[in-house]
């Protein structure tokens, strides 16, 4: 398995991510050595998933402290500054605009000067890293309890360590049953445009060597209807305080026809990910991505020049579809009211 320091870790002078752009050809690493290479990386997607982006946003501001002015009211107004770039750098994942909050907030405690700061900035997104690992350990255990041995199962997009930075979220679980030697076996869908699930999910799952087999997205509703999946499993980038869940594009469908087909629809996710500020998924923020990724990949054209494309990053799932949430403290049934749901700490 992926070590979370082989995802994203902080170095004296540079944010070093795995580029995901890269998988499964090659695994090559991304040296973002000032915020705008960061908030690139970001924007391509070298780095991605809710909780890998936490841990970038903290990461960023504490490469940002690092030029930020000597004052220390000239370096919080730098680093609120920075914060607000990063945040902006993709819309819909609430743990961005968290990482960089907690990151910030270290300039409220009782700090002795600038150097200080940097210090205990760089020392807390650090400890983002390993909480949100220890945070998927614990989602893990508990959505491995909702299955037996041999479970079959289909996820949607990469949930797993390159996604949190550590471990997975609803990857997490089959790591976790694949820990327990239940034997799980994943439906994995392609997840275009992008394909995170064919280049990310089944690079991580061959890694580790669990049984999975890769569907286009269309062939999920002709699987589901021969009865054998169990239950399906997704992560989150946002959600509401009343459940509503916004995920990679094409949940909703997934959520729908689960429903049809009566199979259970987890969402596992962290805390970090609910947003109590957000009512409902109604207020979502959806991020529209570059029509290009739609009428072509890898480089290669496949619509017609004069083709124009409407490409959603996420949809949203309503919160009546979900079966349960998964978080570290448990797993949360409907009626959900997830205000205080907050990380412990
Ligand atoms: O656009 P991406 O690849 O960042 O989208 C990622 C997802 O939608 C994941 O399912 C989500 O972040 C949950 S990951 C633990």
């Amino acid at each position: 398995m992926l070590q979370p320091q082989d995802i994203i870790r902080l170095e004296d002078e540079a944010v070093v991510v795995l580029d995901q752009t890269r998988l499964p050809a090659e695994r090559v690493e991304r040296r973002c050595t000032t915020v705008a290479e960061l908030i690139e990386a970001i924007r391509v997607l070298a780095v991605r998933g809710a909780p890998a982006l936490g841990v970038a946003g903290a990461m960023g501001i504490a490469l940002a402290a690092r030029s930020a002015p000597e004052h220390p009211l000239g370096m919080r107004q730098y680093l609120a500054e920075q914060g607000a770039l990063l945040q902006a750098a993709r819309p819909t994942a609430v743990n961005l605009a968290w990482g960089v909050a907690e990151a910030l907030a270290e300039l409220d405690r009782d700090v002795r000067g600038v150097q200080e700061a940097r210090g205990r900035i760089a020392a807390r997104a650090r400890r983002i890293q390993d909480e949100e690992v220890a945070r998927c350990r614990a989602m893990g255990r508990h959505g491995a309890a909702l299955f037996g041995e041999r479970p079959e199962l289909m996820t949607q997009c990469n949930t797993g360590g390159l996604a949190t930075g550590g471990y997975g979220t609803a990857l997490g679980v089959v790591h976790a049953l694949a820990e327990r030697g239940a034997d799980p076996h994943v439906y994995v869908p392609e997840t275009r445009p992008l394909l995170q699930g064919a280049r990310l999910t089944a690079y991580e799952l061959a890694e580790a060597a669990i049984r999975h087999t890769l569907v286009t997205d269309n062939a999920t509703g002709a699987i589901l209807r021969e009865g054998v999946v169990q239950g399906i499993l997704v992560g989150a980038d946002r959600i509401a305080a009343n459940g509503d869940t916004a995920n990679k594009i094409g949940t909703y469908n997934l959520a729908v026809l689960a429903r049809h087909h009566d199979v259970p629809f987890y969402v596992v996710a962290p805390t970090s990910t609910i947003d109590p500020a957000t009512p409902s998924g109604a207020a979502i923020p959806i991020e529209q991505r570059a029509a290009a990724e739609v009428t072509g990949f890898g480089g290669v054209v496949t619509a017609p020049a004069a083709t124009g494309a409407r490409n959603d990053a996420f949809d949203v799932t309503p919160a009546e579809l979900v079966t349960a949430i998964v978080t570290e403290h448990g797993v949360l049934r409907a009626p959900y009211d997830l205000r205080g749901e907050r990380p412990d700490g």
